[in-house]
């Protein structure tokens, strides 16, 4: 895959920022109201009675604060927060070892839950509900299963698609929140609480620039700040402006809707290679040398909510809207 900077997904280039950037409390997490005053109750209410708080599945497309936002449960309920993900447990043993591990209360964190091997997610099921683990001993004649109480414990899931998860599973979380992208404002805050961490200037104009080429996710806000920041200094800026953010969105090759070049193959082709439309995502794939999975989950969450194109049962159909913001009459192309 060709390296994005408009991508949600994590990229290595966010790993030393990402920790520091991370709010470490509801009050600090921006935008996501209608999530947090939801958690927010729950939270109390589990605290009041002295509970550990109810399974949490988050859910949403890359970089929207899922991991983020895990941390802050645990945080807010005075607990140790402990991660793992779904591929990382292969066997039932290494998920029984870390659930025996847990203090009363701990948040168990696991990223990727739909990744998650069968043969485990069924250890799961007797430990999320009645907080034990029912574990087989030897083989043959010999093997016997042993119950084993557990601590009572919160897991918290997150996974970019909640539909992937087994319906057992699903059905065991008390609580689902799902993650939208957010709106300009936020992500505008979003940046400037960055620039503040970063000890940087910017200013109100530049901030909102990047907020509207940030496709609605913080990650790739703080990473084209980051870039931004870069331009700026050695050009010998006190503070980051807006002409500068413009000419580093243009170096970058991120458009004014926040697209690249992949964004850009994705829509053309669908544009000229099938009159933009009805295509199936199989097609789309195969025609620009992606995985149906990625440009489901990574690209195509973005274009669906900006209204560029638009899901129905014969494929994948590119918008008036797409066409206009690429100068394109779909009529010269039929
Ligand atoms: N609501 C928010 N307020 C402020 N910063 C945020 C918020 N949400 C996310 N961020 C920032 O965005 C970055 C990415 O968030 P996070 O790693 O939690 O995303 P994620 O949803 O877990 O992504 P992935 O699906 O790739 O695991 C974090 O480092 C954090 O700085
Ligand atoms: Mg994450």
């Amino acid at each position: 895959m060709d390296e994005r900077v408009v991508t949600g997904e994590w990229q290595q280039e966010d790993s030393a920022a990402e920790l520091s950037l991370r709010p470490t409390n509801l009050n600090q997490y921006i935008g996501q109201q209608k999530v947090k005053e939801n958690l927010s109750i729950f939270i109390q209410a589990a605290k009041m009675r002295e509970e550990a708080l109810d399974h949490v599945l988050l859910y949403g497309p890359p970089g929207l604060g899922k991991t983020t936002l895990a941390a802050i449960i645990a945080n807010e309920m005075g607990v140790q927060f402990r991660s793992t993900s779904g591929p990382a447990i292969e066997r039932s043993g290494d998920l029984a070892a870390i659930l025996s591990s847990l203090e009363p209360g701990d948040v168990l964190f696991i990223d990727e839950v739909h990744r998650l091997p069968r043969s485990v997610e069924e250890i799961l099921y007797p430990a999320m509900e009645d907080f034990f683990l029912d574990i087989v001993i030897g083989s043959g004649p010999s093997a016997r299963s042993v119950q084993i109480d557990l601590p009572p414990f919160t897991l918290v899931g997150a996974t970019t698609r909640a539909g992937l998860l087994s319906a057992p599973l699903r059905d065991r979380f008390g609580v689902m929140s799902r993650l939208e992208f957010y709106g300009t404002q936020a992500l505008c805050d979003i940046v400037e609480r960055t620039a503040e961490i970063f000890a940087t200037t910017i200013t109100h104009d530049a901030a909102m620039e990047i907020a509207r080429r940030s496709r609605g996710t913080p990650r790739i806000a703080n990473r084209l700040l980051k870039r931004i920041r870069d331009l700026s200094q050695v050009k010998g800026e006190s503070e980051i402006s807006l002409p500068t953010t413009e000419q580093a969105l243009t170096m970058l090759q991120v458009d004014n809707a926040g697209l690249d070049h992949i964004d850009h193959k994705l829509l053309t082709s669908m544009m000229d290679g099938f009159h933009g439309g009805p295509v199936g995502l199989d097609t789309i794939a195969a025609t620009i040398g992606e995985e149906s999975q990625t440009i489901e989950d990574v690209y195509e969450p973005y274009l669906l909510q900006i209204g560029f194109i638009q899901r129905t049962p014969r494929g994948r159909v590119v918008t008036p809207k797409a066409y206009h913001h690429f100068g394109k009459g779909k009529e010269d192309n039929g």
